[in-house]
């Protein structure tokens, strides 16, 4: 089954994460995580979403590349990228977002097997976990031909894809 992760180089704000975490939980990631700063939690968190799917913190880019899951591919989410709406995600991927006050920087962008962004009517620049929540979306229910993506069977509380329990 193709899985992918979601995460946020040099993040700000642990709000952004928190938000970010619950879309990914929702949407069937199979993990986030940080870059260069620790989140520490939040306990309003409605959905306990750490007892659902694991965030983990990197030291650093080095660190992350060193221990990114074999086989997946690097996926910046940055703006100069090729457009969400024309962009085909592939089947075992690493979403990486940039940080509230620089975005990804050109080093990390060139590192990335793929650059994709956001389409916008008005302003470009969306705030980071509602970036990552429509890549994530466009990934699970975004309808352009892809093998795993089967939004009828992902939708929650419709388990027609599993086997009719035994009589
Ligand atoms: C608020 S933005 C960073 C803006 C920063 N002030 C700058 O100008 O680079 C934070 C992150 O959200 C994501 N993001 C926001 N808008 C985007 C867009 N239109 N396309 C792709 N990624 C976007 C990117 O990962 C970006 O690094």
């Amino acid at each position: 089954m193709p899985f992918f992760e979601i995460g946020i180089y040099n993040v700000k704000s642990a709000g952004n994460v928190g938000t970010l975490w619950r879309s990914a939980y929702q949407l069937g990631a199979a993990g986030i995580f940080t870059i260069g700063k620790r989140y520490q939690g939040q306990p309003t968190d409605p959905f306990k979403t750490l007892r659902h799917i694991p965030l983990r913190n990197y030291e650093n880019f080095d660190d992350f590349l060193n221990h990114r899951p074999m086989g997946s591919v690097l996926v910046g989410i940055e703006q100069g990228g090729t457009p969400l709406s024309r962009f085909h995600h592939p089947p075992q991927a690493v979403y990486l977002l940039g940080g509230e006050n620089c975005g990804l920087p050109n080093e990390v962008i060139q590192k990335c097997n793929s650059l994709v962004s956001l389409e916008a009517m008005i302003r470009q620049s969306y705030n980071v976990a509602v970036a990552g929540s429509i890549v994530m979306y466009d990934r699970v229910f975004g309808d352009k031909d892809q093998s795993y993506n089967n939004p009828a069977s992902r939708i929650a509380g419709n388990n027609s894809d599993l086997e009719s329990p035994a009589k």
